[in-house]
């Protein structure tokens, strides 16, 4: 189990400010710090900075315009911005985007075995493509089926096993959730919990759905607007009334004043 006050942070971001296309300021001074070991969970609506907040990390905002313009980000205390995304990897961070991404045309373990390329040590690489098949046994099945021809479901566990496959310190999970019915989300956490149990994986995930990810981390960062309005261990969140009411969808005020009883306690608490 992870003890916070024991472990090592190994991926420090802290105040960094990002504008895409020279002008538009996205991220507005965000710091989180992921332990070692740790599932951590990025929350917030569509739109609030998560991907940018992932992207920042692993150096992907170039191609979309998108530049770190303030702060740091460091990896096991390095210095990690100016490097490019195939050095990141070798290093041990690895991104599974939001959307999946397979390789629609190539088989589900041809996609697998793209994720080991950085490797050298090909003797293990067949050893791990067991290890990925042992936690997703479904893609076992559809091995020689073509990607782009599986679900939903299937393609997301394609994108988290060829993550795998680079045998990673750390995976960034982008919206692991995304247009998944709610029992297959369950058990690509579950998956994703045992991955982390069990092969030690540092995981930092971002999330809309703020329920089944407080549910599986160990701490959480909510980002609204670019900025980060709370955070703490995702027990303590769960049971925060402010996240039941905001993101949880449960409260005790019922929904009469909702939109007002909201904004008027985010102007108190965020700006006052
Ligand atoms: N390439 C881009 N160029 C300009 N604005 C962008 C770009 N990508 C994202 N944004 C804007 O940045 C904000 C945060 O987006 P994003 O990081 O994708 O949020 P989330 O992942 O939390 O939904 C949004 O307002 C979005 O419109
Ligand atoms: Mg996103």
């Amino acid at each position: 189990m992870l003890d916070a006050g024991k472990t090592e942070t190994l991926l420090e971001v802290n105040n960094i400010e990002v504008i895409y296309n020279h002008v538009i300021l996205v991220l507005k001074g965000v710091s989180l710090a992921v332990p070692k070991g740790g599932i951590t969970a990025l929350l917030g609506g569509n739109g609030a900075g998560k991907t940018t907040t992932l992207k920042a990390i692993s150096n992907l905002l170039h191609s979309e315009r998108g530049e770190v313009t303030k702060g740091s980000i460091l990896y096991r205390g390095e210095r990690v911005q100016d490097l490019d995304p195939a050095a990141l990897v070798k290093l041990g961070v690895i991104q599974v985007m939001e959307g999946r991404h397979c390789f629609e045309h190539l088989t589900v373990e041809e996609n697998l075995l793209t994720g080991a390329y950085t490797r050298t040590d090909t003797g293990a690489i067949a050893a791990d493509l067991d290890m990925v098949y042992t936690y997703f046994p479904r893609l076992k099945e559809r091995r020689r089926s073509q990607a782009g021809y599986t679900s939903g479901g299937e393609q997301q566990m394609v994108a988290i096993g060829r993550a795998l496959m680079s045998k990673p310190e750390t995976i960034l999970l982008d919206e692991p959730s995304m247009g998944l019915a709610p029992q297959l989300v369950e058990q690509i956490f579950e998956i994703v919990k045992a991955v982390n149990e069990k092969e030690g994986v540092t995981f930092l995930l971002a999330e809309q759905n703020t329920n089944v990810a407080l549910r599986y981390a160990h701490y959480g960062y909510i980002l609204e607007s670019g900025r980060v309005v709370m955070d703490g261990p995702a027990k303590d969140l769960r049971e925060n009334p402010d996240v039941k009411e905001f993101y949880l969808g449960m409260s005790d005020e019922g929904r009469k004043s909702f939109r007002d009883v909201r904004s008027y306690r985010r102007r108190k608490r965020w700006l006052a």
